[in-house]
């Protein structure tokens, strides 16, 4: 960094850059293996350890997995390529890249409107993100202090929260909601986390976490796997979650699979854009998508073969809904060996994963500020950071003094949602499948094909396949769980 290029011809071409840019150095992954697990960190989230398990335990286990990991490899993976590609081309925020893209494809500018639209989407999400992280914070802490009682009693490996009743445990979160002080702290906290790593930059801050969280949460998760599989039930998890029962694959639940892989794959709000930006090496997206949903998909997997086994060898309710990893996983802990341990461990993991994936989320309009509006770093990601903040309070507020608050109840849709539904709806139903639509019509329609050809690295079969399936297959699907998510009378729900 900050070293002068010497040569004539090379401060030609450094002056140029200048021109082109606007900056002498924009920042940049140290390697492209840093890149990867950056991407795997903002990919691997909520999504995975908490929405994931949520929703196939809702819709019925089996089928609801297949057709999730299906969505993943024919729709997902293209569009990673294809956001990955943006940003590797544009080298700038997300609307900055796109309208790159378009003037060097001869396409309108006004493509960039669908970034615009990404920046505002990432926004919205990292503030009812960073307000649900803040349960999980809460819970590390309950799960902290019951643990360290343990070990002063001297009985380490005893079971979770021993001697409490299993409503007082549930009635834990309720409590949680209830309290509008606590939530507004942990609400903080995970953002405060969050805006000091965005605020540190591509290498010192986000690449750094990733390089130390990532790994410490593939130790936790194999750990907390194998764990499970000694002291839970394994064999009915393994059938729950990969025995379909096609007759519970309803349009509805094929409609949330769909919105749920472009969720967990981080698509359509501009991530990978964004991510994609910061390579400065050689092309080569295709490996490097296919190792990102690969991962992303293992870890949603092992996810379901970390959680399932202990909520079944209690006896538990696998389609406890949301509140599944919050209050059943608690009360299961309580008579597991070293429940007390493995539920602290457990939290701190799902903790992990939110931060590399807030982050990411953060960094989108912290770019766009960057690219667009020529602000430095800190003010763009404090602007957005605390914009965020705020948008969150409103988020958490509606679990407790605005619990009466419909924002959009004139809208069917939306009439039984509260504050943090709202918008958590409004981005996963309607701004994240409109931005994969947009995506794919632009990267399969109107983008150079020689252009893509190049910056993508495919070739031959693959490329024919992706071009097949970003230019057809992604607009129609997208397309339908937008206009279904819309109006669910469609599907008859
Ligand atoms: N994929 C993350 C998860 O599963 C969430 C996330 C991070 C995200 N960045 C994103 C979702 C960008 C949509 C767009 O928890």
């Amino acid at each position: 960094m900050g070293r002068r290029a010497g040569s004539a011809q090379q401060e030609g071409i450094f002056s140029d850059m200048v021109a082109a840019t606007g900056s002498t150095e924009r920042e940049g992954w140290s390697s492209r293996s840093a890149f990867i697990l950056a991407a795997i960190g903002a990919a691997v989230g909520l999504g995975n350890v908490w929405r994931f398990p949520t929703l196939a335990g809702e819709n019925g286990g089996g089928a609801f997995v297949l057709f999730y990991v299906a969505c993943v490899f024919l729709l997902g993976l293209p569009l990673v390529i294809s956001e990955i590609f943006l940003g590797r081309t544009g080298q700038d925020d997300a609307v900055g890249s796109i309208r790159k893209v378009a003037e060097r494809s001869g396409a309108s500018k006004n493509w960039s409107a669908f970034g615009v639209m990404g920046v505002v989407a990432a926004f919205l999400i990292v503030s009812f993100y960073s307000v649900v992280a803040g349960w999980v914070l809460y819970y590390v802490g309950v799960m902290g202090a019951d643990f360290a009682s343990a070990v002063l009693s001297g009985d380490p490996l005893r079971g979770a929260l021993v001697g409490q009743s299993q409503e007082a445990i549930q009635g834990r979160m309720g409590d949680l909601f209830g309290n509008p002080g606590l939530l507004l702290a942990m609400h903080f906290a995970f953002m405060g986390v969050t805006l000091f790593i965005v605020a540190r930059g591509i290498g010192s801050g986000i690449e750094t976490a990733a390089t130390i969280l990532m790994p410490m949460f593939f130790v936790l998760l194999v750990g907390i796997t194998i764990y499970g599989a000694f002291v839970g039930n394994m064999g009915d998890a393994v059938a729950f979650l990969f025995t379909p029962d096609w007759s519970k694959l309803d349009p509805p639940a094929m409609n949330t699979a769909l919105g749920q892989a472009l969720f967990s794959l981080s698509l359509g709000v501009a991530g990978l854009i964004t991510y994609g930006s910061y390579i400065k090496g050689p092309a080569g997206l295709g490996p490097t998508s296919v190792t990102i949903a690969f991962a992303d998909t293992g870890v949603a997997l092992l996810a379901g073969l970390m959680i399932f086994p202990i909520v079944f060898a209690v006896g538990l309710d696998p389609a406890a809904g949301p509140t599944l990893v919050f209050q059943t996983l608690p009360f299961a802990f309580q008579t597991m060996p070293a429940g007390a341990l493995i539920g602290l461990l457990f939290f701190l993991l799902i903790l992990v994963a939110a931060v590399t994936s807030s982050i990411s989320l953060l960094e989108v309009p912290t770019a766009w500020g960057i690219g667009e509006m020529g602000w430095s770093r800190l003010t763009s990601s404090l602007v957005f950071g605390g914009g965020a903040f705020l948008v969150g309070i409103a988020c958490l507020l509606g679990y407790n003094v605005w619990s009466e608050v419909r924002p959009l109840g004139f809208w069917s849709l939306f009439a039984e949602k509260d504050i943090l539904d709202t918008v958590d709806d409004f981005t996963g139903k309607i701004m994240l499948p409109l931005g994969a639509f947009f995506t794919a019509v632009f990267v399969g329609w109107r983008a150079d094909r020689k252009l893509v050809q190049e910056m993508t690295g495919l070739s031959g079969f693959w490329l024919s396949t992706w071009r097949f399936l970003i230019a057809w297959l992604c607009p129609l699907a997208v397309g339908t769980i937008l206009i279904t998510g819309l109006f669910p009378q469609v599907l008859g729900s």
